[in-house]
């Protein structure tokens, strides 16, 4: 057996548009933090399941520390999927004609309709994430409220476009009443590119109908 170790990515994202190298030193330290800590729940975990029981006395933590990898994974993924949706120079609105666009459009009265809820969703008040996500089976895709990083992802679904709303996203940066500034900073650094990827890759079939 082969106990998958993750390690922590790198994303080159200084120079954003008005989310400043500080914030993201900052989230990219706490990002580490949950890539070590999912590490070290999956191995704690398998040292309670190593002599091939879980007893009475283990029942506690080993449900404790169960619940917490849903929390800690999820983290760890969903930074990625958020950082690696910015870069320098990104922004503007999804290209005419691309498949995402397409999707959008299938999937929503219009984009101007699709960007209002995406943004709706982000200025929530609670601590999560704003996330579009395809659903492969179909080739429609839908905005939803993720509360902390693990309550309201739909099984299955491919997250898109993925904007963090927890306040360290944006408080070194902006009021915590001033959320609204930070998504439109962070729609001001989209990379379309890296959707219309994650877009194909999950479902070249249902893109292309
Ligand atoms: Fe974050």
């Amino acid at each position: 057996m082969d106990t998958k170790i993750y390690k922590p990515k790198s994303f080159d994202l200084s120079g954003l548009n008005g989310i400043s190298d500080q914030t993201l030193e900052m989230h990219f330290k706490l990002y580490e933090g949950y890539v070590t800590n999912t590490n070290t729940l999956t191995e704690r975990i398998a040292a309670i399941l190593s002599d091939g029981k879980v007893d009475q006395e283990e029942m506690p933590a080993y449900s404790e520390l169960t619940r917490r990898l849903g929390f800690e994974y999820n983290g760890m993924v969903l930074h990625e999927y958020y950082f690696g949706n910015m870069k320098r120079q990104g922004g503007g609105d999804a290209a005419r004609g691309s498949k995402f666009r397409e999707a959008v459009e299938r999937s929503y009265p219009g984009y101007d309709i699709w960007k209002t809820d995406f943004v709706g969703i982000g200025k929530m008040r609670g601590v999560g994430w704003a996330i579009c996500y395809l659903d492969p089976n179909t080739g429609h895709i839908s905005n939803h409220w993720i509360t902390l990083h693990e309550t309201g992802n739909v099984s299955g679904f491919v997250p898109l476009l993925v904007m963090d709303v927890w306040e360290h996203a944006f408080l070194l940066d902006y009021k915590p009443a001033d959320r609204p500034k930070y998504i439109e900073a962070f729609l001001s650094n989209v990379d379309w590119d890296s959707v219309e990827s994650r877009l194909n890759a999950a479902a070249p079939a249902t893109a292309a109908r």
